[in-house]
């Protein structure tokens, strides 16, 4: 058998989404779908398509329960046998903290560690393979060229791609190198990790750790992502990553465009949800329609997922996403996030769009 498959996996899946208020008062951030599924299910499956079946999940006083739900729903979407091991992080007190208190869990493995509010899209299979069987490297970080590095945790690099050194959202950037919150480790991370101390912001940060480990001669090595990556943590990057989503199933989809009844007009990529209704309705792709939701007289699209269960009456609907069981009845929206089961009315044709961020139960009435 080969080491590749003694590989663990760490999902980080707690913390407090804090810059995605108001909807994670009710929900957790990595809950939020994009194209109508749990950004959590896409970091399973990417876990999973790598190789790793035997995976932790950090969860919160708060929101585990809900994050509980949702995988044992992603469960009974996969063939092969997965095992998922939920570890209750009482305080988010950092990075490095949630893979501490994993130390009973991940013992002796190996692991990939994976932020659960990230979407990456990449093959990490031959990434992993390629860290099991060098035992020599003690870590290695999966990096991403950007444009602001000043966001991000940045990497150096020396001439023969060696990790020299990180720095935690430096103000002079000394590369464009960010750190995309995918990670392998072995266990000397748990001796990195009781070397350091909290960062001024009080958490116990997976950066410090990584360079204590540089610092005292480990091998940490680097993976360049070449395809997407979106940090899901604010409003806008999760409109962005929802569009590219949706995009990246029109070009992956076999599908032709649904059929539907001569009242509606459809271009582009649509997911239609099972038993969903539509009438004089112009359907814009690429968008992906919930189970059970019925749409008269709407301009839907580009660019938007609308939650299972959700009733569009008389409205225009463009780059945004709606979570299940919303009535949205003549409004226009844009650029706007809606919780679930929100209630929104106005006279559409009289005012211009608008764009909202909601949370779950929201109820909004425009005009008289
Ligand atoms: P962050 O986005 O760094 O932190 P956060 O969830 O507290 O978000 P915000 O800044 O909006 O308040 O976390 C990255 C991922 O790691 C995310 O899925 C939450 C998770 N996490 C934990 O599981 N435990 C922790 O202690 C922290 C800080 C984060």
């Amino acid at each position: 058998m080969s080491e590749a498959t003694t590989l663990k996996g760490l999902v980080l899946a707690g913390g407090t989404g804090s810059r995605l208020r108001p909807l994670t008062y009710a929900m957790p951030k990595q809950l939020v779908p994009v194209a109508n599924r749990p950004i959590l299910w896409f970091a399973l499956d990417s876990i999973v398509s790598a190789g790793v079946a035997d995976i932790g999940i950090i969860i919160s006083p708060e929101t585990g329960e809900a994050i509980k739900q949702s995988l044992y729903a992603w469960l009974e979407t996969q063939d092969d046998e997965v095992a998922l091991t939920f570890i209750p992080q009482e305080t988010p007190a950092g990075l490095a903290h949630a893979v501490k208190i994993a130390e009973p869990y991940l013992q002796q493995s190996p692991f990939l560690m994976y932020l659960g509010d990230n979407l990456i899209d990449a093959d990490l299979k031959p990434w992993c393979d390629n860290f099991s069987s060098q035992s020599s490297i003690s870590a290695s970080i999966l990096l991403k060229p950007v444009d602001n590095p000043s966001s991000f945790g940045v990497a150096v690099l020396d001439e023969t791609g060696h990790v020299t050194r990180l720095v935690e959202k430096p103000k002079e950037p000394p590369s464009n190198l960010a750190l995309v919150g995918v990670y392998l480790f072995r266990p000397n991370i748990f001796t990195a990790i009781q070397a350091i101390q909290p960062s001024p912001r009080g958490e116990l940060e997976i950066t410090d750790a990584i360079q204590h480990l540089i610092t005292s001669g480990s091998t940490v090595r680097s993976e360049q992502q070449t395809s997407w990556w979106l940090d899901t943590g604010k409003k806008d990057d999760l409109l962005s990553a929802n569009q590219t989503v949706l995009a990246s199933l029109a070009r992956k989809s076999m599908d032709l465009t649904p059929e539907l009844d001569a009242s509606n007009t459809v271009s582009g990529f649509v997911q239609l949800g099972e038993n969903a209704s539509l009438t004089n309705c112009t359907i814009i792709g690429p968008v992906a329609i919930g189970d059970g939701c019925h749409l008269s007289n709407v301009t839907l699209g580009p660019n938007v997922s609308l939650g299972a269960s959700s009733t569009v009456i008389d409205s225009t609907l463009r780059d945004s996403v709606v979570l299940d069981g919303c009535t949205l009845k003549g409004v226009q929206l844009v650029n706007s996030l809606l919780g679930y089961r929100c209630t929104l009315t106005g006279p559409a044709q009289t005012l211009p769009p608008v764009s909202v961020s909601l949370a779950e139960q929201s109820v909004l009435h425009w005009g008289p």
